[in-house]
């Protein structure tokens, strides 16, 4: 389908630059897209990441207290004619304090053509889905053959990577899990156990998932002062690392020893690394290839057995965008969500 042919099916359904469409986070995440899905157009997008067949700037951000950030994350992808921008928030202490979500949106989606606002969506439901597929996608690029998977963190991406990571690591029959919240693990077990095969283990501690998992994967907090739970010691050759939360969780002499660092975004690293999550002196591990160039097969993954891989997935916008014009393109078609006038 051409652009144009894009935007005359758009008008059908879409007072284009007179109304826009708003969608709520039940509505997105109860448009109808299976994760099979998700897990096709994220495949899709880091091959047009990989192919550099997109525009994304480094995320820009603002930063109203110390371990806080906003992120304005525009991207296009033009495969996929998918133009707009997610504007999201990260407070670490929010579960705590307000009993809130870490991680919250908004996504806007414009018209390719015209430029027009075409829809605002919640883009919780977005990221959750569209970082653990980044990440399983990866983890089969890389390890495919696992048979054991560790998750760090329990809470919304720690369900989703167990829900993900079976669909991507066919041969896995063990998942370790470990939360420093005991009831998070129980909720997880309680839920995902009854959709999946492989046999989830609650851990007693974070060396148990390190010492028993081929791949290991986190989701637990954002923080400048890494904290280091996964000693380098307890990290063997053929292990493979794919971090959500940057650098926090596993020792930074891990990263920096690894046979291949793999980033999802080079300038998004930088990014980090610029506002203080590496050490100054050090700066970024050396970066042996983005996430897409793996995924598109423009660059080796895994070459032995014996190789120790860290590919930390940041997040990126060019994943939002494609899912969210998704999304709007179910919602039109079944008059989903409520029409705003402009
Ligand atoms: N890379 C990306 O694209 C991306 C996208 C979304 C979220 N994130 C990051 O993923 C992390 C988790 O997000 P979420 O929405 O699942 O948050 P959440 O609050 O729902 O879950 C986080 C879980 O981590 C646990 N945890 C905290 N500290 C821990 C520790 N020291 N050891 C073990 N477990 C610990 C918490 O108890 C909680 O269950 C956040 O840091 C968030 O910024 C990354």
């Amino acid at each position: 389908m051409s652009f144009e042919q894009d935007r005359e099916y758009i008008a059908q359904h879409l007072d284009l630059g007179k109304e826009a469409l708003y969608l709520t986070k039940n509505e997105c995440e109860n448009i109808g897209l299976s994760r099979e899905e998700i897990l096709d157009i994220i495949e899709d997008t880091l091959i047009e990441h990989g192919h550099q067949n997109y525009e994304m700037p480094a995320k820009g951000g603002v930063h109203p207290w110390p371990e806080v950030f906003f992120h304005a994350m525009p991207a296009y992808v033009p495969k996929m004619k998918a133009c707009g921008c997610k504007w999201i928030e990260c407070y670490p202490n929010n579960p705590k304090k307000y009993d809130l979500p870490q991680t919250t949106g908004l996504f806007v989606l414009n018209d390719v053509l015209s430029g027009v606002p075409m829809a605002i969506m919640d883009s919780t439901w977005i990221t959750a889905m569209r970082t653990p597929a980044v990440t399983v996608i990866a983890a089969a690029a890389l390890h495919p053959d696992a048979k054991t998977f560790g998750m760090y963190g329990c809470g919304v991406q720690g369900i989703e990577h167990v829900r993900f990571v079976v669909k991507t690591l066919k041969n896995l029959d063990k998942i370790y899990i470990y939360d420093i919240v005991e009831s998070r693990m129980d909720d997880l077990i309680k839920l995902v156990q009854p959709e999946i095969d492989a046999e989830i283990i609650k851990a007693d501690n974070a060396q148990v998932v390190a010492e028993n998992c081929e791949v290991l994967s986190s989701a637990t907090i954002i923080l400048k002062e890494p904290l280091t739970a996964v000693k380098d010691d307890w990290i063997s050759n053929g292990q493979t690392i794919l971090p959500c939360d940057m650098n926090t969780y596993f020792d930074l002499k891990t990263q920096y020893r690894a046979d291949k660092y793999i980033v999802d975004s080079h300038d998004e690293h930088e990014y980090f690394a610029q506002n203080g999550y590496f050490p100054k002196d050090k700066g970024l591990p050396k970066v042996y290839a983005q996430t897409g160039e793996i995924v598109a097969g423009l660059k080796k993954g895994r070459e032995s057995a014996e190789e120790l891989i860290v590919c930390s997935n940041i997040g990126m916008s060019v994943c939002d965008v494609t899912i969210a014009k998704a999304i709007f393109d179910i919602a039109i078609n079944n008059k989903i969500g409520k029409m705003l006038p402009l």
